[in-house]
């Protein structure tokens, strides 16, 4: 099937590719269309683009996730870090749940979902505020960055009250926090790595100072709730909590970004969209839902097959690793009528952008919440605004979609 591909390697989908990094679906639409199951034999890697077969893997919970059940050779072992000592230590000590499998996986999900839902059911308010405070710091200005200035604080800020930061020490939280998201970029410069690994190791010393002041009195946050849990019996070793809660931070402070700064600039493209939007604020959730199918911030999710078996018509073998193009199941004409229309009354098929099965993002609740507490505010407070004749400066991150920056004008 891949002699026939339009593509000669995954990478080809990804931001490091030119074409794709401006227009993604110039290499998905025909990928889908003629060769939805595409082998990539250098990275020994499949490359699933058809949302029902995408749909189907990811919601497969027999398959794995840990890159160390894949073959040798494949793109999930390349990006492993092999270090030796790293080797050495427990699945559970040296991967956060994102790449894990069960037992481990659901020993530890269980009661992080459990505690991060019941903090985020009630987090609204807060989030209203964040937003409100973070709008106050560009109201009035003629012109602004709105992923620097606005899409970029309110997702760190919010993580940092629902995890119990306290206020004097919120400013290198955030400084942290954009370190350790460096750890996306396979190609950091060593500036970059040296920032990451000090704001890794700021924020492990960090967290094991607010365990211990949590576990010595209990406040009303996610680090309280999950040492509380520990106390009561939950199966959780303190490096795993460290990890995880640094999961967090890495898995859902640039996507949210995403999420925002994608959909401002899908509204200001489409104004007929933008109308309707600030016409009907109940349209706000679905608004949000078809932000993250038209334009997600995330392209694609990974599996290894645990078993022989036929996906989307292949012979797909034990260890083989799978790559999900989310982004491509989002466009399939197959689920979703005129896919290539940003239409914010569509109902019908769910999108795949927040994976599914076992793995599903822990965060979708926290996300969803965030952008809908922007979006139900957002144009009311800035009503003329426009984009500036700036070309779109996409983020060269591959695998993820955002805009380094979108200067924007009343
Ligand atoms: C729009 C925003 C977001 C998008 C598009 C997104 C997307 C994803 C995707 C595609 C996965 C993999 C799912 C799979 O393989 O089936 C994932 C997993 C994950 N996400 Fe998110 N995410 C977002 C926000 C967040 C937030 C806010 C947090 C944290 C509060 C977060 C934390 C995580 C974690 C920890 C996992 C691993 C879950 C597991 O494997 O059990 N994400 N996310």
């Amino acid at each position: 099937m891949s002699q026939s591909a339009p593509i000669s390697n995954i990478l080809e989908i990804s931001a490091f590719d030119p074409v794709a990094k401006q227009d993604p679906h110039a290499r998905l639409k025909p990928l889908r269309e003629q060769c939805p199951m595409f082998r990539d034999e250098m990275m020994k890697t499949w490359l699933v683009s058809r949302y029902a077969d995408v749909r189907g893997v990811v919601n497969d919970r027999g398959m794995w996730r840990d890159g160390m059940n894949a073959e040798d050779g494949s793109f999930a072992r390349r990006v492993l870090d092999n270090a030796p000592e790293r080797l050495a230590l427990p699945a559970s000590e040296r991967q956060s749940i994102l790449t894990m499998d069960d037992p481990d996986h659901a020993r530890i999900r269980t009661p992080l979902a459990k505690a991060l839902y019941a903090r985020v059911a009630k987090a609204r308010p807060k989030i209203d505020r964040i937003v409100a405070d973070v709008l106050d710091t560009v109201q009035g200005k003629a012109r602004f960055d709105l992923i620097g200035e606005v899409a970029i604080p309110i997702p760190i800020v919010t993580i940092a009250r629902i995890l119990g930061v306290d206020d004097t020490r919120l400013e290198e939280f955030r400084d942290w926090s954009e370190g350790l998201i460096l750890g996306l970029n396979p190609v950091r410069t060593p500036d970059e790595t040296a920032y990451m690994e000090r704001s890794s190791q700021a924020m492990d010393a960090y967290f094991t100072e607010l365990m211990k002041a949590r576990r010595a009195r209990a406040e009303d946050d996610l680090v309280s709730d999950m040492v509380t849990l520990q106390a009561e019996g939950a199966q959780l070793s303190d490096t795993e909590l460290r990890i995880n809660l640094q999961a967090l931070l890495v898995g859902g402070n640039l996507t949210t970004t995403d999420l925002i700064g994608n959909g401002v600039r899908l509204f200001l493209l489409n104004p007929a969209q933008k109308a309707k939007l600030v016409a009907d604020p109940a349209l706000v959730p679905q608004a949000v839902e078809e932000i993250l199918r038209y334009e997600g911030p995330v392209d694609v999710t990974g599996r290894v097959a645990s078993s022989d078996r036929e996906i989307g018509g292949c012979p797909v073998k034990q260890r083989e690793s799978l790559m999900m193009s989310l982004r491509g199941a989002n466009r399939d004409p197959e689920a979703f009528e005129r896919p290539d229309e940003f239409d914010i009354t569509r109902k019908g098929t769910p999108h795949v952008s927040f994976g599914g099965g076992a793995h599903i993002c822990i965060g979708a609740p926290l996300a969803r919440m965030e952008a809908t507490a922007f979006f139900s505010v957002f144009f009311q407070r800035f009503p003329t605004l426009k984009l500036t004749d700036e070309p779109p400066h996409w983020r060269a991150l591959p695998f993820f979609r955002g805009l380094e920056r979108l200067m924007v004008e009343s």
